[in-house]
């Protein structure tokens, strides 16, 4: 009901002025009701006998002769309270006599006529002509002869005097009722309402901000059932404040483990939709964490294991067991790179026996897989280091006695011109091979101690190792430096660097090309005033796009599937940093229709303090 008030007060305050305004005017109405009918009657009563005692005195008038009294009777009828107007007529209806002074004109209607002859003296009748005029007659008879009416018309404004004043005390009595026991029920509202209202406040305050600490406790202003609700309301807000403060510890807890896991987690309901995942995950898939509310598993990750872990999802809700070490591999990016991922899935149980959500536990297992590939690979090329080490120890015993008997057979006088040529020859071959083996043992004793080495002998030294495979790949060299040229470096690793580079531009040039090697006094690019060597290492090879050169300098990135480790530039980058030194590259592929072809610049500083004292062998030494 739209005009009902909304609030207890003022609904407590109509209700209650409705109630008693009916209740007053029930009784209103039925006690001044019963008092005008009593009026009514008395009035009836005193009228008809006011009629019949001025009959009477009139007849008593006539039969004494003097017709005078009759108006004097007349006269003090009219006088009488309550009585408007009397008067005295002849049987024909016509005024004799009056209270009112002039004689007024009487009409009876035939049925009061019809009905006065029949009455017997001293039985007046009264004839009631609505609203405040009433009017009673009687018939004077002398001696049987009728001698006319006395009429007495009554004031019942008199009558209803005192109904009135029932009537205005009882509207006053109501009024002052209403208002007082209104005053009471606004007092009895207010006592309800006010702690009502402080309740309502305090819930609101609960919903809008549930941390504000201004609000609660609640004040208790009553002292009964309500003050009684506001402490019971304020005990439990502080419990839920406890336990939210407990849940929200725990819920940051969690997502402290969730963001930060180095392990991918997502969440699944039990249509197999993303619920959450935390960025590690994300990172596997290579979408934008939000993305993958909603979506399925199919619409986020590679096709070829996407069927795999739906089915390991679909079977933790249906078993409500957990599927654990599952391993999954696949290939990714424009490279086509290798990843295995350890997956387990486990139920998440809300209640003890309902499985609402299932999380999958993904472990990037490609890193740890190619570093146990790496530390194969170069644990098998440390072993073959050794081994050809050894051989070539082996060998330098045998070769310095053949050196020796050659230099003999050489100085021996008994041999002729041919022969003294072919015993030279053989010096010469068995000198380059001692210089084999010399270099293949200095690899691997390389003292890694800084000193000042000639750039010239160190990459030779290189050069001359990669000669036959370069001549065999129709390679052209050029070399372009100063024999003079040194610098203060652990040569061991200068040289490692360099080896690096040449493989690199050696595997880059499979159908031949120009292989530029320089080296040359220079100035730091990074640091103006610096003094030290440049060396470049240029080849015509295939060259590399931007997303390849951007990442050349990671561990184990390598386009080379089946030969490379992917640890050559990175070993090289961490020894250009050790020395202090700078490295740039330039590179372009075919594409541009320029040539295609890679620049490597580097800069060790000549600076003795600056390159580091003391550098320990690195394990991908054995590699070069
Ligand atoms: N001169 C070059 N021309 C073209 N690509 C190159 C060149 N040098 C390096 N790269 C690219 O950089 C990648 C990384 O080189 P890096 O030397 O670190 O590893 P790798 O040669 O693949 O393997 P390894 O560990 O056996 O050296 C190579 O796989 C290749 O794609
Ligand atoms: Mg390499």
């Amino acid at each position: 009901m739209r005009l009902w008030p909304r609030t207890i007060r003022w609904q407590m305050l109509a209700g209650l002025v409705l109630l008693e305004a009916l209740s007053i005017l029930l009784f209103a109405v039925l006690l001044i009701s019963r008092q005008a009918n009593e009026v009514h009657d008395r009035a009836r009563l005193r009228l008809a006998h006011q009629a019949t005692s001025m009959a009477l005195q009139a007849r008593e008038a006539l039969r004494q002769q003097r017709p005078g009294w009759v108006g004097l009777s007349v006269a003090m009828m009219g006088e009488t309270p309550g009585v408007r107007a009397a008067k005295v007529t002849d049987p024909a209806g016509n005024v004799l006599f009056s209270s009112v002074g002039e004689p007024v004109e009487m009409r009876l209607d035939a049925a009061e006529m019809a009905e006065i002859p029949l009455k017997h003296p001293g039985q007046a009748a009264v004839f009631d002509f609505g609203g405040t005029r009433m009017e009673s007659v009687d018939a004077i008879y002398t001696g049987g002869d009728l001698r006319g009416y006395a009429w007495v018309e009554t004031d019942r404004a008199w009558d209803y005097e005192q109904l009135n004043l029932i009537r205005r005390g009882t509207e006053i009595f109501g009024v002052i009722w209403v208002l007082a026991s209104a005053l009471l029920v606004l007092l009895m509202a207010r006592a309800i309402s006010r702690p009502l209202a402080v309740l309502h406040r305090g819930t609101r305050a609960l919903m809008v901000a549930p941390d504000s600490e201004s609000s609660f406790p609640l004040p208790v202003t009553v002292h009964n059932e309500f003050g009684d609700l506001i402490e019971a309301f304020n005990r439990m807000v502080a419990s839920i404040k406890e336990q939210r403060a407990g849940l929200n510890n725990t819920l940051s807890l969690l997502d402290s483990m969730l963001a930060n896991a180095p392990i991918g987690l997502a969440f699944f309901d039990r249509s197999g939709r993303f619920v959450r995942v935390n960025e590690v995950f994300a990172g596997m898939t290579g979408m934008p964490l939000n993305s993958h509310l909603g979506r399925t598993l199919p619409e986020v990750v590679p096709e070829a294991v996407a069927g795999q872990l739906e089915e390991m999802v679909q079977r933790v809700i249906a078993t409500g067991e957990a599927v654990r070490d599952l391993e999954l591999s696949g290939k990714r990016g424009r490279l086509n790179l290798p990843w295995t991922w350890l997956v387990s899935a486990y139920p998440v149980r809300p209640q003890p026996d309902e499985v609402r959500w299932t999380g999958l536990v993904v472990l990037d297992t490609t890193e740890r897989k190619r570093s146990e590939e790496a530390l194969r690979r170069t644990e098998k090329l440390a072993a073959t280091g050794r081994l050809a080490a050894s051989i070539a120890h082996e060998i330098n015993n045998p070769l310095e006695a053949v050196t020796n008997l050659l230099y003999l057979l050489n100085h021996y006088c008994g041999l002729d011109g041919p022969a003294l040529e072919y015993a030279s020859m053989a010096e010469l071959e068995v000198k380059r091979i001692a210089e084999i083996t010399q270099q293949t043992l200095r690899f691997y004793r390389q003292s890694t101690l800084p000193a000042r080495a000639s750039m010239a002998e160190l990459l030779d030294s290189i050069l001359n190792l990669y000669q036959v495979r370069m001549h065999t790949l129709g390679i052209q060299l050029a070399k372009e430096y100063d024999p003079a040229l040194d610098v203060f470096c652990s040569a061991g690793e200068v040289r490692q660097v360099v080896a690096n580079l040449l493989m690199n531009a050696i595997d880059a040039m499979p159908g031949g090309g120009r292989l530029q090697v320089r080296a040359r006094r220079s100035r730091s690019w990074a640091t103006p005033g610096q003094r030290g060597v440049r060396i470049t290492v240029a080849d015509t090879g295939q060259g590399m796009d931007a997303d390849v050169r951007t990442r050349i300098f990671e561990a184990f990135f390598t386009t080379k599937e089946e030969t490379g480790t992917g640890l050559g530039l990175w070993v090289s980058h961490e020894i250009i940093l050790k020395h202090h030194g700078l490295v740039h590259v330039r590179s372009r592929t075919a594409e541009g229709g320029k040539g295609s072809g890679t620049v490597f610049q580097l800069f060790f500083p000549d600076n003795q303090e600056l390159a580091s004292p003391a550098v320990q062998p690195v394990a991908a030494q054995a590699a070069v």
